[in-house]
């Protein structure tokens, strides 16, 4: 989707953003602030909640942990349903509404499922949602049924849920809000433009994404390319798209220079990012390139881990976002990111998206793993209390 070219840009633009915070109506909303790159002639069919405007956080530990000297996280599990998919819905559901739209729909491993489900609520459009049974975080499917979208547990991977999707909104005129749609696409890209505003439009070296079904990869690419082209940032950082190395056929492509498609059946315990076949393959490629970008791939050890210590630093988040961080590490062992350079990682969705993962790993595992707080039972006592504190603190 192309917009016409703003006017001011460059420092004009950043100047006319800037305005902006603090605002009311679209400008309370961190998507809607950047509308001149986003969507420049929605208005009064807008549906916001608002969203955006999620902090950029140091975690001293986090940047030690993946050994780099200046690590930020972008937390977008601070959007209203608790993932960066809220940044998209609120301008696909405005389009829905443009559209006059009788129901709207998706095929979601559980965070899209939510964000649509809230923003078709908000907007007073029916939805429909298809998920993997048995393979959709509790929190979100608690979410999805809560905002009241009708949703269907199929019985196949998301990959089946998807193709489903597509054809019944085909077939029965239902907007189909996966991330294929452009409108969606349009809103993510300011997850780039919020946090290079941040950063007073000196981008980092690098920016680390979990990637799945390749839309926010996509979407990436094209905030970067956009910003360079409007005079927003006068350099490019690199894309780091990071893939579960059981649901790796982005970074698999990659690794034979995107000669061509490399389609799995999909696993891993980050279940945000279970897809063997990414709808956005093709764009998330020329993103990967426009940037000198990578894809690498991560054991669902290794995201434990890194989800381990994002959560012990109090940022907290879900185990698809924690892939991000991991891949700082990795990238960095295997010294295509230098130590020095500024790394931005992406945090997709809010730590209390999967508590079932939680309760997993802290609790129940048996033997324990390496970072687990196991709970601790005592009688009703004081002593009780002191015998703990006694045993010394972590
Ligand atoms: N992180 C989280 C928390 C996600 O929910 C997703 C995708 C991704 C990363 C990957 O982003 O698909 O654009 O490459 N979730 C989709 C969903 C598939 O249905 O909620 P992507």
């Amino acid at each position: 989707m192309r917009h016409r070219r703003p006017d001011p840009s460059g420092s004009g633009l950043r100047d006319v953003f800037a305005a902006r915070r603090g605002g009311f109506g679209l400008d309370a909303s961190g998507v809607w602030r950047y509308r001149e790159l986003v969507f420049p002639d929605a208005d009064s069919d807008v549906v916001t909640y608002p969203e955006g405007n999620t902090p950029l956080l140091e975690r001293e530990r986090v940047a030690r942990w993946a050994a780099v000297s200046s690590l930020l996280m972008k937390h977008e599990g601070h959007n209203p349903t608790g993932s960066f998919k809220d940044r998209g819905m609120t301008v696909g559901i405005s389009q829905a509404r443009r559209l006059n739209a009788r129901a709207v729909a998706c095929a979601s491993t559980g965070n899209t499922s939510a964000s649509l489900a809230a923003y078709a609520a908000l907007a007073g459009i029916p939805a429909l949602v298809f998920v993997p049974i048995g393979q959709v975080a509790a929190g979100k499917l608690a979410q999805t049924l809560a905002y009241g979208a009708k949703t269907l547990l199929v019985r196949g991977d998301f990959d089946v849920c998807f193709t489903l999707a597509r054809e019944a909104s085909e077939k029965l005129n239902v907007y189909l809000l996966n991330s294929v749609n452009p409108f969606r696409l349009e809103g993510q890209k300011t997850i780039v433009l919020e946090m290079l505003e941040q950063l007073g439009w000196d981008p980092p070296d690098w920016i680390a994404l979990p990637a799945g079904n390749l839309g926010n990869t996509s979407a990436f690419g094209k905030a970067l390319l956009e910003a360079l082209d409007v005079g927003l940032i006068s350099r490019l950082p690199r894309l780091a798209a990071v893939q579960a190395q059981g649901a790796n056929p982005f970074a698999r492509s990659f690794r034979d220079g995107f000669a061509r498609r490399h389609p799995v059946t999909a696993e891993t315990v980050a279940t945000a990012i279970r897809i063997g076949d990414p709808a956005s393959h093709g764009r998330a490629v020329a993103a990967i390139r426009a940037t000198k970008g990578v894809v690498a791939d991560v054991s669902d050890d290794e995201i434990l881990e890194a989800k381990a210590v994002v959560d012990a630093s109090g940022a907290g988040c879900e185990p698809a976002s924690a892939a991000s961080v991991a891949g700082v590490r990795k990238l960095v062992e295997q010294g295509v990111i230098r130590k020095e350079e500024r790394v931005v990682a992406i945090l997709t969705g809010h730590v209390l998206k999967d508590p079932g993962i939680l309760l997993r790993y802290h609790q129940e595992a048996d033997p324990p793993p390496p970072r687990a707080n196991h709970p601790i039972e005592i009688e009703p006592s004081l002593s009780a209390v002191e015998k703990v504190l006694g045993e010394g603190g972590r």
